[in-house]
């Protein structure tokens, strides 16, 4: 298949969302430039939130590289993702500060309530789980933002009733919308 008319159909697209148009034009500009696989994954991920399989066979096809090489290049670097971000980002310190306070149990404790480790997202969507050296409060150890929020001073139970929290917060919004969809 060759790309460009591939490109061209799926342009012609009523709903295309402009930002994946975006991403299609990427593709035919920054082709030939140098580091063009990389430039054209970042354009992907920013089109799409993550990097989709659609995308890896337009930039296989495009630049002739196999698809099973993309994706090495994929899951080399940590900027990107081959899963859309949870709704819910959840940003966890490991900074020394974090980690001499046990950092390392509250990791533990989002891989027994959500089943993710750091660079992953929860099956139901809901988070995505990401690591940062420090987010300046350091006084708060062991510290997480979730989404614009910081939790300090957490421990496993602390942390486990906050994502509930979060869960529940999430399903009664869930609830709204079915109930305003069906009036
Ligand atoms: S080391 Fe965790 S907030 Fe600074």
């Amino acid at each position: 298949m060759n790309p460009e008319i591939d490109i061209r159909t799926a342009e012609s697209e009523e709903k295309e969302p402009t930002a994946i148009r975006g991403f299609k034009y990427d593709l035919i500009r920054k082709r030939n430039q140098n580091g063009s696989l990389i430039l054209l994954l970042q354009s992907a991920q920013e089109s799409y939130g993550y990097i989709p399989e659609k995308a890896i066979c337009y930039i296989s096809e495009l630049l002739s590289i196999p698809a099973a090489d993309i994706y090495g290049v994929i899951t080399f670097y940590s900027q990107f993702r081959l899963k859309p971000m949870g709704k819910n980002l959840i940003r966890v310190c490991e900074g020394t500060a974090c980690h001499v306070n046990n950092a390392k149990a509250l990791l533990e404790c989002f891989r027994d309530e959500l089943g993710i480790s750091v660079g992953e997202t929860s099956d139901d969507g809901l988070f995505s789980l990401q690591s940062v050296a420090c987010l300046g409060c350091c006084s708060l150890a062991p510290v997480i933002m979730i989404n614009d929020e910081t939790h300090g001073n957490l421990d496993k139970t602390k942390l486990k009733k906050l994502l509930k929290a979060v869960r529940e917060k999430e399903l009664c919004a869930c609830k709204r919308k079915e109930g305003a969809a069906a009036q």
